[in-house]
């Protein structure tokens, strides 16, 4: 097997947003103002990561299992959504900063899916630096409808039955043209994937960090990659081959 280049700075960083709710309330305040100040937290990270060198930021903003949260708090962040998307719409067609999703977008609320839609169109040439928003994002939906699609093809003949890579499953998958996650990062304390990039991030690093999400600056985006770029990525090798890869001759 080929041993992956390793890169210092990950090339795509997933980060799940958690901690806007415990944010607000340290502060006396409803969970609304946490997600209102997440929003900018958003803004921070998406050029703070480009400004260090991630082409791809993947950011988890909306799960499957949200919906359950109380109907207020739902509104209020397809509220959010709708908003950020009208106002930052000109910014990436600006900065040059592609807008892609992950998830069942279908689902969203309407007015959502067409600020959606306008943004990825106006910006689906720009190849320097993608934003990718998961959106009603979970991981066993997404692969349920994975397989589904890949079924249907193979019942078409549009795939071989004996092709039982991933390489071709994978492309199934909503990250389909997106390379595997380098580095999750999660906020708020938490140390659990919350049903994000299980697939993915199989062989992803995972930092985890105290700082609630809206107080996610840059600062502490360079500290994660810090930390990234101390690990080695062995993808099931040893740390032997990793450091002198067959038929590699080191100076
Ligand atoms: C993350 O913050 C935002 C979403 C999941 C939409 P939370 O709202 O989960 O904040 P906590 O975990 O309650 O603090
Ligand atoms: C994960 O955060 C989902 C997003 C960041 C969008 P949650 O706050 O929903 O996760 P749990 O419920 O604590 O696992
Ligand atoms: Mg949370």
């Amino acid at each position: 097997m080929p041993v992956p280049p390793q890169p210092d700075i990950p090339a795509h960083v997933a980060i799940i947003m958690d901690g806007n709710g415990r944010w607000a309330k340290q502060r006396g305040l409803p969970r609304v103002a946490g997600h209102r100040r997440g929003v900018e937290a958003v803004r921070t990270a998406t050029y703070a990561a480009r400004d260090l060198g991630v082409k791809i930021l993947t950011l988890y903003a909306f799960s499957v299992e949200n919906w359950q949260r109380p109907k207020t708090e739902v509104g209020a962040l397809m509220g959010l959504l709708e908003l950020y998307l009208k106002k930052e719409l000109a910014t990436f067609v600006r900065d040059g900063v592609r807008l892609r999703t992950i998830g069942r977008t279908n689902e969203l609320p309407a007015g959502v899916q067409k600020r959606l839609h306008a943004t990825i169109e106006e910006t689906k040439d720009f190849t320097g630096y993608t934003l990718v928003l998961a959106l009603n994002y979970g991981s066993r939906t997404e692969t349920v409808d994975a397989a589904q699609a890949y079924a249907a093809a193979l019942a078409a003949g549009k795939e071989k039955p004996n092709d039982r890579s991933w390489a071709t499953f994978s492309r199934y998958l909503s990250t389909t043209c997106l390379p595997d996650p380098d580095l999750v990062i999660r906020t708020s304390g938490e140390t659990r994937v919350s049903n994000f990039l299980l697939l993915q991030a199989a062989y992803a690093e995972f930092v985890f960090t105290p700082v609630l999400w809206p107080d996610f600056t840059k600062a502490d985006l360079a500290a994660a990659l810090t930390e990234y770029a101390r690990r080695e990525r062995r993808f099931g090798l040893t740390s032997e081959q990793v450091r002198h890869p067959v038929g590699v001759r080191t100076p």
